[in-house]
């Protein structure tokens, strides 16, 4: 799939929009997100941190969560946005919630002072764990 450089465009703008809002006080490390839907919408997200660390939320599944709560099953690109020297790439968790959605998808890593980088989530994370249908239910403790 290709994107325009004007889509592009459009989400990092998101992305930053969403940066300028992320609640990070523990890390301080903000970051903004956008994923763009079937549709053609593009919805952001941001990191939310929490006082017991673990309960924190990347702002690329904030991202991708705001989109599936919109109807969105299908998401076709990601953003990551920092104000880094250079771009961030998503964290491990973050990869396996968007491979849900689509392994295939493009993911674009912007920092703040322009320099990017682009790549294939596949090649992110290149062997996606998959629930089979036909595998479920082989444990007999399960009706
Ligand atoms: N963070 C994200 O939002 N996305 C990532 O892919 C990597 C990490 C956030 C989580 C935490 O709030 C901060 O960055 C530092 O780890």
């Amino acid at each position: 799939m290709k994107l325009s450089e004007k889509r592009i465009y459009e989400m990092i703008e998101k992305a930053e929009e969403a940066w300028a809002r992320a609640y990070a006080p523990y890390s301080g490390f903000q970051v903004g997100a956008s994923v763009l839907g079937g549709s053609g919408r593009v919805y952001g997200g941001c990191n939310v941190e929490n006082s017991s660390f673990g309960l924190t939320l990347c702002a690329e599944r904030s991202a991708l969560a705001s989109a599936v709560a919109a109807g969105e099953t299908e998401i076709k690109a990601v953003v990551v946005f920092t104000d880094t020297a250079e771009p961030t790439v998503p964290c491990a968790a973050c990869r396996g919630v968007l491979a849900e959605f689509n392994s295939q998808m493009i993911v674009v890593m912007a920092a703040k002072n322009g320099i990017q980088k682009r790549m294939n989530l596949s090649e992110l994370l290149p062997d996606p764990f998959v629930l089979h249908s036909e595998d479920r239910k082989k444990n007999k403790q399960i009706k």
